[in-house]
């Protein structure tokens, strides 16, 4: 940094004095040049991506459009790469909507996350009524193979698998057709199996509710990763989904962050909303990824209030028309090191 002071000579102490009281201006605010004015642009400052969901159904409006190119450095497709819409029947391919949004991203130097490859939801009835273990893991490893392969060179990270824990109290993985069928042992297969089709594509495991440290889920997938970082089943990256309500997220929100980083892997917010969208919640959020130096980036799960899938809520960082909100400058000022 470049202490300006005019052509006239300070004695070494009066410098010192006058370095010191500058300081904290110094050390809170980023230097001018290094403020950029969108919020991809402004979080690569710190090495980071800040990236959306998109609808390819919605790119053909141009306000839509405007800002997912203008604002965001990362993009997820909210729907286009999902099972039900990528294999709607067995051994037979879509990747038309998937294509779409990946291509139009990746022509504009946007980064592409992959959303998702083995999820319980969206999911369609001829996977779900699988009951034969060799017949489901055979489809599973296929599934992966062939959409892994399909991209592989264009995604940065995978979500691998999604939202296989349960809710509540018991720590444990939800019931799936994945789960009761293929016993616990698909997360792991499902990860190699990856690692396979893709060996540069990050691995993540991503879910919900597993923001708050001391809740049973988010111990739940901890030991989950811990177990796979110790007997070397593949796993880079955890996305915490992070759709919070009006309070946005809890306390301990950065344990959380700074825990499952120490284990060895990304950390990533992978869905961020929040329900009134709060200047102070939002700034909470990004905060708790800008002091962990493995949160590697964030991803807000639409862009205009409107494209959200929680109607009503307003959980968004742009209104209706397009405008930037408050939370919007919050998110901005935070990435900045403010
Ligand atoms: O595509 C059909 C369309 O043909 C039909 O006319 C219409 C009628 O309802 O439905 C359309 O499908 C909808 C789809 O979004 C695309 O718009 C589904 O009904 C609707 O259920 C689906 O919702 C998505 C939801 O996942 C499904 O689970 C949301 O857009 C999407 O934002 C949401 O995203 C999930 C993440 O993938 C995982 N984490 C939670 C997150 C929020 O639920």
């Amino acid at each position: 940094m470049t202490l300006r002071l005019g052509r006239r000579r300070f004695p070494a102490l009066a410098l010192l004095t006058a370095a010191v009281l500058m300081l904290p201006q110094a050390a809170t605010a980023a230097p001018a040049t290094a403020q950029a004015d969108t919020l991809g642009a402004q979080a690569a400052l710190s090495g980071r991506y800040f990236g959306t969901a998109v609808a390819a159904g919605r790119l053909g409006d141009s306000t839509y459009a405007g800002i997912v190119d203008r604002e965001f450095s990362s993009v997820t497709a909210e729907n286009e790469m999902k099972w039900d819409t990528v294999e709607p029947s067995r051994g037979s391919f879509n990747f038309g909507p998937g294509d779409q949004i990946a291509n139009r991203a990746l022509g504009r130097g946007q980064q592409v996350r992959g959303h998702t490859l083995v999820w319980h939801s969206q999911l369609p009835g001829w996977v779900g009524s699988i009951r034969d273990a060799n017949t489901l893991r055979s489809v599973m490893n296929n599934h992966i193979t062939t959409v892994m392969n399909h991209y592989r060179g264009k995604i940065h990270s995978w979500d691998v698998v999604n939202e296989a824990f349960a809710d509540g109290g018991s720590g444990q993985l939800r019931s799936s057709v994945f789960r009761d069928v293929l016993g616990d042992g698909f997360l792991e297969e499902a990860f190699r199996t990856a690692r396979q089709a893709d060996p540069n594509a990050k691995l993540c495991y991503n879910d919900y509710n597993i923001e708050n440290w001391t809740d049973a889920k988010t111990q739940g997938v901890y030991r989950m990763v811990r177990d796979f970082k110790a007997r070397g089943v593949p796993i880079d990256c955890v996305g915490l989904q992070a759709h919070f309500g009006a309070g946005g997220p809890p306390a301990n929100f950065q344990t959380t962050v700074s825990s499952f980083a120490a284990l060895g892997v990304d950390v990533q917010i992978t869905e961020l909303d929040i329900a009134q969208a709060s200047q102070t919640a939002y700034a909470n959020a990004v905060r708790a990824c800008m002091n962990v130096a493995r949160c590697t980036g964030i991803t807000v799960w639409g862009v205009r209030d409107s494209d959200s899938w929680r109607t009503g809520q307003n959980p968004l960082l742009f209104d209706n028309a397009g405008n930037k909100k408050p939370a919007y400058h919050s998110v901005m000022s935070v990435l900045g090191g403010a």
